[in-house]
């Protein structure tokens, strides 16, 4: 009797386990793995907990060490729309081609879901990246100004929420641009400074075919 009841137990635990299988299955194989799709509830909740359950427990609670200061957070304002807007956005809310088109989608930063994360999260994450999504991992030694970029950062993504109308129109002066973009505002500065002085004659003498 004893041994039928527990037989029973395992049973409907398999099941159990077999159907919540499925459902996540479901949940993510949805329209042809296409990330046009927009991800599901359940697949978000799960993604996100396992992110942050694979962020290591000393890493979550470690402490800004650069302190606020506005120098450094001109600094930050400036590397985040060099570096992150393409993704996010200069305002954070991850509303950019880039970030539209990515699955999982770039989450607005300015919301609790990361805003409640700690220092320590937030800096784990600029650091190391997050695998299976387009959030690059940025301690790519060298490149990225090391730790103190990053823990920089942090208090920028902390302002986000106030971001002020002039500072963000600092920060679109300072997204990457492209030769389109480069062109455009050279025509506005030629029509607003007058066109630019000729090319001296000398200089073609240099020229190599
Ligand atoms: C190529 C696109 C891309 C770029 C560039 C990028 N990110 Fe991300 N970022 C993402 C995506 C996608 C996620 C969501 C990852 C996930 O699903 O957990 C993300 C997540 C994050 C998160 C975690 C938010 C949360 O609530 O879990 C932070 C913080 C973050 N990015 C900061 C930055 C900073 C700072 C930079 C620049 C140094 C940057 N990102 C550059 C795509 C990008």
């Amino acid at each position: 009797m004893e041994t039928m009841k527990r037989g029973t137990l395992l049973i409907v635990i398999g099941l159990a386990v077999l159907g919540f299988g499925v459902a996540v299955a479901a949940s993510m194989l949805h329209d042809g793995l296409s990330s046009r799709a927009t991800p599901t509830k359940l697949e978000t909740a799960i993604a996100r907990s396992a992110h942050r359950l694979a962020i290591p427990a000393s890493a979550r609670v470690a402490q800004n060490p650069v302190l606020e200061s506005p120098e450094d957070m001109r600094d930050a304002r400036l590397h985040f729309a060099d570096h992150c807007a393409i993704c996010h956005g200069n305002d954070g809310s991850s509303h950019t081609m880039i970030g539209d088109g990515l699955y999982p989608r770039p989450p607005d930063l300015r919301l609790p879901e990361t805003q409640n994360l700690t220092d320590g999260e937030i800096f784990w994450v600029i650091e190391n990246g997050v695998r299976f999504t387009g959030m690059p991992a940025f301690a790519n030694g060298g490149q990225h100004g090391g730790d103190q970029d990053s823990w920089k950062l942090v208090h920028f993504i902390r302002h986000l929420p106030h971001l002020t109308a002039e500072e963000r129109a600092e920060m679109e002066r300072y997204n990457p641009k492209g030769p389109d973009d480069r062109a455009e505002e050279q025509k506005e500065n030629d029509f607003l400074n007058g066109p630019a002085p000729k090319a001296k004659p000398e200089l073609k003498d240099h020229h190599v075919e």
